[in-house]
């Protein structure tokens, strides 16, 4: 191919890992952390405070520069408070996060309670937290019905560098020691700062904040993706930070806190009764330290200081620096994790509900070569007799790495390929990325370049850098009126030779430029409206995957669900689709990173996940393919996907032993579609995390707390994955008191809370189901998800030791936003209780009439044979058969034929 020589190998270029800073190397890092622990400079004027509609406000300055800030102080409705800091009177407007809030916060009015010289205490309406806000230094505590549960500054790291003029003098922490003693001007970075080669000249100057806050009484932290780290974050000490910054990190580290492709700003705090959060609203590069101290109880209780109490506490301390922007941060005030879940979600919102197809298996690589390469591996599964809903074209199937064309050698008929999948009631996925190749013959850049919709370098010329078409653009997609053309790109009328079947894959959104610092955009280029890239760069994944997302769905008049899957990310991605983990590597370690990796996603709103099944980089053998795949199959997104240059890898390449057991692996996916789709529904509507760590369900019970190996589906299975190559058998953790645990295949029990060995073989990853739940399952599998819409159901009731269990089923159309317009859905709940399963309405609203049946249940832990079992429904009564093994406490019902939309009890005596 003519590009051939315009590409640049990835592993060539990527695997060096000093083209990434360290954060020694990063300018306003070096400035912060000149300021001197619990000395902060700042002082609040406490006579200035105003309050009214829910917000105080008053005035805080730096004692040397005198330069004033304002601090508001908001009350938001659903218990939290949110915190602004910002320059009163700032040379140029600074960034504020736009877009990523669903809507601006509601407010509620405080209580002033108390306002003397030095403090002022507002109380939050809800009667519960109140804030006091100390003078000098400045300082403001959270407290929880009056114990203290927050500290704000109480370390005294606040930071904030107001705009100045290039000849203004410095910043205070600069004319510490270190900075005096002349040092080069760009020793910290102010206004200019050198990585490698690079230089990044700072027409604004320095700009940074920072803030640190101290969560009292705890000992573990979770989220800030992206990491390839543990979920329970670590201690970083006081030189190293969890960094946020997205970056195109092939092949990255394991335990590693340096920033991967996306970035949530959201860390909860959690112990036994108690969960919260700090959402911290910016979009620039951000670092952040954790640490953990022991306080006095003394200073735990500013209602009461002269406690005589001396007992030490433990306290995280939290220390967020970025490197623009304004301070703007939520405090999510819990109590519980699912309330801290809802807090988030009312502030970014809900996973979207994806289409049905994208929860089955999909089958990418790097790449499928050509139209008979697709048409053998779409074969190859129904020969294979494995279930699959979409098969993914990578970068090649394009003309040259034109995104939105097609290489016309290779894929000469693409509606045809498509139509052929179609008739399979399969999907194709494509990839489309933002970098868009200079070429004024390729309509797509000649048409951005026409409209000025490139993201400008700092000399206001479109910007350019390399990435596979060779010299590329980048489409600036912080422009609204740029989203709306990109959106538009994907009408069937505009891209040519699309179908409605076809959906997208937005690639190297951090963005990815191979030739520029971190192989990234430089944060001087410049975007709409004049803002720094500097300002906004972990936004710009983002908004592609939302304007691509809103694209399909313009593309079908409104009426269907899109499924886009991005590597980059920020808060509130979630409402656009799914997201993927990137380039990990066909390795023991980085199946095992995936579970942690995936967990903090999840708990930061991004339900949608998941990580190459099998390592993108390299190749897995036959062992830990198998174990990826039954571990896939088990998390939110399931694709097999592998890097060019590795030995093909469909799921029958590794000899019919293991064709047997990754075919099991799908099955059983597939099999489960009924609740993963319920689930979906949940994180949906009531933002409950479909991948669950263990802390989120057993939040009393501390040593489920910094577990890693193991996670919860819904509320109702426990999955303990395969880590590790040659084991036979694994630790297991069953929480918690009074909970029971049955196999999942083999229905035996175990109590809780108890650690057990549990032996494995190659078959099967062990999966529990929980005592009191029931979760609904199709009867048998089909080719793909499209195949088995009116497949019956089966229930598995799992009693807990009451003998009650609970469940739901949620079902739609699947693909349509008719459940949501229309409310064309029909959700159920099950119960299990005295001896009764009733079938009930879960939701008034739900219109549908599903045409399936429920064919069959199990109830799991039933302890004695029943004498007669009956069916009672609008049809009359009748006596079922059943299959009473008292060995396993297991009743089978079969052949039942209930209508799954309506009301029915099944009596068991
Ligand atoms: C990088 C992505 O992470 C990988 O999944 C993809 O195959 C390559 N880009 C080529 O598009």
């Amino acid at each position: 191919m003519s590009d051939a020589q315009e590409f640049i190998h990835p592993r060539v270029l990527l695997e060096d890992k000093s083209k990434f800073k360290t954060c020694n190397q990063i300018g306003f890092y070096r400035r912060q952390k000149l300021l001197h622990p619990d000395q902060s400079p700042y002082l609040a004027q406490l006579d200035t405070l105003k309050t009214g509609n829910g917000i105080a406000s008053l005035t805080i300055f730096h004692q040397e520069t005198k330069v004033p800030l304002q601090l508001q102080l908001i009350a938001v409705k659903g218990n939290m408070f949110r915190l602004k800091i910002k320059e009163i009177s700032p040379l140029k407007p600074r960034y504020e996060v736009p877009d990523v809030l669903v809507t601006e916060p509601a407010t509620e009015r405080f209580n002033i309670l108390l306002q003397e010289t030095g403090t002022v205490v507002l109380e939050h309406p809800s009667g519960t937290s109140k804030v006091h806000i100390t003078s000098q230094p400045f300082s403001i505590m959270v407290t929880q019905e009056d114990k203290a549960l927050i500290g704000i500054n109480s370390q005294g790291f606040l930071y904030f560098e107001h705009l100045r003029q290039p000849s203004e003098k410095r910043e205070p922490a600069e004319t510490d020691t270190e900075v005096q003693q002349d040092k080069p001007e760009d020793v910290f970075g102010l206004w200019k700062e050198k990585f490698g080669d690079f230089v990044d000249i700072k027409a604004n100057g320095p700009s940074s904040v920072g803030l640190d806050f101290t969560f009292y009484g705890f000992e573990n932290v979770y989220g800030l993706p992206e990491h390839a780290e543990n979920h329970c974050l670590k201690d970083t000490g006081e030189n190293e930070a969890y960094r946020l910054y997205n970056l195109d990190v092939f092949g990255y580290r394991v335990f590693d806190k340096m920033g991967t492709y996306g970035s949530v700003p959201l860390l909860l705090a959690h112990k036994p009764l108690y969960t919260c959060g700090i959402f911290w609203l910016n979009a620039s590069e951000t670092l952040v330290e954790i640490n953990s101290k022991a306080a006095l109880q003394s200073h735990l209780q500013p209602a009461a200081p002269d406690t005589r109490k001396q007992k030490a506490v433990p306290k995280k301390d939290i220390r967020w620096m970025s490197e623009s922007g304004i301070v703007d941060v939520f405090l999510l005030l819990g109590p519980m994790p699912q309330d801290v879940f809802n807090q988030y979600a009312q502030l970014t919102g809900t996973q979207i509900l994806p289409p049905l197809f994208s929860l089955g298996y999909h089958q990418c690589r790097w790449n499928y070569e050509d139209e008979a390469d697709v048409e053998a591996v779409d074969s190859g599964f129904d020969e294979h007799n494995i279930p699959y809903d979409v098969i993914w074209l990578d970068i090649e199937h394009t003309d040259g790495k034109r995104y939105f064309t097609w290489d016309p050698d290779r894929f000469p008929d693409p509606v045809k390929m498509q139509e052929k999948l179609q008739e399979k009631r399969r999907k194709l996925v494509v990839i489309s990325d933002p970098h868009i190749k200079v070429d004024p013959n390729y309509t797509l850049y000649a048409e951005a370049k026409e409209k000025g919709y490139f993201v400008k370098d700092h000399k206001l010329q479109n910007f350019e850098g390399t990435c596979w078409p060779g010299v590329s653009s980048y489409i600036d997609f912080t422009n609204p009126a740029a989203r709306e053309w990109y959106s538009s790109q994907f009408s069937l009328e505009k891209y040519k030779n699309s179908t409605d079947n076809l959906f997208v894959w937005n690639d190297m959104n951090e963005p990815s430029v191979f030739d520029a610092p971190e192989m990234t955009m430089p944060k001087n280029a410049v975007h709409h409206q004049g803002w720094e890239h500097r300002d906004l760069h972990n936004l710009y994944g983002f908004y592609q995957q939302m304007s691509t997302s809103e694209g399909l769905i313009q593309r079908s008049g409104g009426k269907e669900r899109p499924f886009v899957l991005t590597r980059s990310f920020f808060a509130g991605s979630q409402r656009y689709g799914a997201v993927w983990t990137g380039d990990n590597k066909a390795e023991w370690e980085y199946l095992k990173i995936s579970v942690p990796m995936l967990l903090s996603l999840s708990v930061t709103g991004i339900a949608f996940c998941g990580a190459d099944v099998g390592g993108f980089v390299g190749d897995p053998d036959p062992e830990l393919m198998v174990r990826w795949y039954q571990a896939g199959s088990f998390q939110p997104f399931f694709r097999g996907h592998a890097m060019q240059d590795t030995k093909r890898r469909e799921p029958w390449l590794f000899g019919e032993e293991n064709t047997l057991l990754i075919r099991k692996a799908i099955q059983e996916r597939y099999t489960l579609l009924p609740y993963w789709y319920l689930l979906f529904y949940k994180a949906h509507h009531s933002a409950e995390p479909v991948m669950r760590p263990l802390w989120v369900e057993f939040s009393k019970y501390q040593d489920a707390f910094g577990v890693d190996s193991q996670y919860m589906l819904g509320n109702a299975l426990l999955v303990a994955p395969v880590l590790d190559s040659g084991v036979t058998s694994i630790d297991v953790l069953f929480p918690e008191k009074g909970e029971y645990w049955y196999d999942f295949r083999k229905y035996t029990r175990v109590k809780g809370p108890h650690r057990q060995k549990v032996a494995v073989t190659l078959e099967e990853i062990p999966v529990f189901q929980r005592g009191g739940s029931i979760i609904p399952m199709y009867t048998t599998v089909g080719k793909s998800t499209a195949w088995m819409g009116n497949y019956p159901y089966e229930l598995h009731v799992a009693l807990d030791r009451k003998g009650y269990a609970v469940g739901e089923l949620y079902v739609d159309d699947g693909h349509s936003l008719q459940y949501l317009h229309e409310h064309i859905y029909s959700h159920r709940r099950f119960t299990f209780s005295r001896n009764v399963l009733h079938s009930s309405s879960a939701d008034k609203e739900g219109q549908y009439t599903v045409d399936c049946i429920l064919e069959k249940v199990y109830i799991i832990g039933l302890k004695k044979s029943p004498s007669e079992v009956t069916v009672h429904c609008s049809g009359g009564k009748k006596t079922v058969e059943f299959i009473y093994s008292s060995q396993l406490c297991l009743l089978s019902l079969d052949n039942l034929s209930l209508q799954v939309h309506t009301d029915w009890e099944i009596h068991i005596s």
